[in-house]
């Protein structure tokens, strides 16, 4: 018989991209600490979200999830937290309308703050420190003392994604997601978009549909669903000791939940079936993503499938494909066969942005706008050829004007990049780079509409 699950059980295989901290005696004291502190989120909102996404999986609901690479502890502002969702927001209502389905928000927000990196070590000039692993572990400055891991640091991304998560559930309950707001928003970045002609038609046939509910009697003054929305936070699940003391037991289900977010993900580095992070993932019944970058074939990733879905839940298990615009073509389309010979009940979402990261020639890390379209076009290509449902996209961005991706409307070239590189980590498309991809996806959205609809035209 296997071992009993327990939150704990994980310690007792390889974990990889976890820090050594100095101290145990001090991180021991941290997680009995915030074992005692109020959960984030409650488990009935992560089976609502389980809900949502499984009606994802049977192609009746698109899924949008995107946020910062990694939030700072610096950056902790209202205005940040703002404009990411006031731009989230209109990227998720012009969704709505080109796929004429509930798009459910997911937020890489409130917890994402641990990073995996590809090297433990970070070289400049002559000196050599431990890599940066994200607020919640270290810190950014190149100095051995910020790099030494510090517990005290997941009392403080406890107290952030408190306070942000707080902010948001203000947001989206107290009037902010309006959409007759929203709609004014969007009319403004259109705007003041050089492409604005291409996105015109469609936001003008948006205009007309509000108009119109509106003299129906459908005003956000009076109907709560038109000034209020649904939005959920996630974020990569990497430091598994502040995640086992933020994981509780359900008293409605008796069920164990991460408590630390909605939705958690295992990120690509650390999915090996008998490693820690696995473990750990398949004990929670919150709705869980994972990564699947070039290194996946299709063997393993069913093995996975089984062990974190054994019991094919709708809902439970979101792919993330993240494969690079040149790659995704040979990559994704034997995996989603595989998928589909074994009647695996999946989302499948396009990351686009982890597979498309080049450094300039101007020394900077940074993703070609072209390359994050063409992995979403793609990913839409090869759904289609195969007859399965391209389920959502996952975007790491921000609502600020930063400068981090070349391209896009604006043409962010090489030279701009120093301008605004605010992250501190990957590059995030900036906030109308993403409203921009956002109605690019509408394009393919619709296009797949139509194709649908000739499709059935042919066989009725
Ligand atoms: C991320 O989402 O920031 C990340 C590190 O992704 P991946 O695991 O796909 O590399
Ligand atoms: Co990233």
């Amino acid at each position: 018989m296997a071992p009993k699950w327990t939150p704990d059980s994980w310690r007792s295989k390889p974990v990889l991209q976890v820090p050594e901290y100095p101290d145990t005696n001090a991180l021991h004291v941290v997680e009995e600490r915030l074992r005692t502190y109020p959960p984030l989120v409650f488990a009935g909102e992560a089976r609502a979200l389980k809900n949502r996404l499984a009606s994802v999986s049977r192609g009746e609901a698109f899924l949008l999830q995107g946020g910062d690479c990694a939030e700072s502890f610096a950056e902790h502002g209202a205005d940040n937290i703002r404009d990411f969702f006031r731009v989230f927001l209109q990227m998720a209502v012009v969704l709505t309308f080109a796929a004429a389905k509930p798009v459910v928000k997911v937020g890489r927000i409130a917890g994402q703050f641990a990073k995996p990196r590809s090297s433990d070590f970070e070289k400049l000039g002559d000196e050599t420190l431990p890599s940066y692993r994200g607020d919640i572990i270290n810190g950014i400055d190149f100095s051995p003392e910020s790099r030494l891991p510090d517990p005290q640091r997941q009392i403080m991304a406890y107290r952030q994604s408190a306070a942000t998560l707080n902010l948001l559930r203000a947001f989206a309950q107290g009037g902010f997601a309006n959409l007759e707001h929203v709609h004014e928003w969007m009319l403004g970045f259109i705007e003041n978009s050089p492409q604005s002609e291409r996105y015109r038609q469609l936001a003008d046939r948006l205009s007309e549909t509000l108009r119109f509910m509106k003299a129906v009697g459908f005003s956000a003054e009076e109907s709560p669903r038109l000034r209020e929305t649904e939005f959920y936070t996630s974020h990569e699940a990497l430091l598994l000791g502040y995640e086992e003391a933020l994981t509780r037991v359900d008293s409605t289900s008796g069920d164990y939940y991460a408590t630390s977010g909605h939705m958690v993900w295992i990120g690509d580095r650390t999915r090996q079936p008998d490693h820690g992070h696995v473990e750990f993932f398949k004990g929670i019944k919150n709705p869980i993503g994972m990564k699947c970058g070039p290194s996946i074939e299709p063997d393993g990733l069913l093995e996975l499938i089984d062990i974190l879905n054994p019991e094919n839940e709708p809902g439970r298990l979101t792919l993330i494909a993240r494969f690079g615009a040149d790659k995704v073509g040979s990559h994704l389309p034997k995996l989603i066969r595989a998928v589909q010979r074994e009647g695996k009940n999946v989302v499948w979402s396009c990351d686009p942005m982890h597979g498309n990261t080049i450094t300039s020639a101007t020394g900077y890390k940074t993703r070609p706008f072209e390359r994050v379209l063409t992995e979403v076009q793609e990913f839409f290509a090869v759904h289609r050829a195969e007859g399965t449902y391209p389920g959502g996209v996952h975007f790491e961005m921000t609502g600020k004007d930063v400068t981090e991706c070349t391209g896009g409307a604006h043409a962010i070239t090489d030279e701009n990049l120093k301008d605004r590189y605010h992250t501190h980590c990957d590059p995030r498309l900036n906030a109308s780079q993403a409203l921009e991809l956002a109605f690019l996806v509408c394009e393919l959205l619709q296009d797949k509409e139509a194709n649908e609809s000739s499709k059935i035209a042919v066989n009725g």
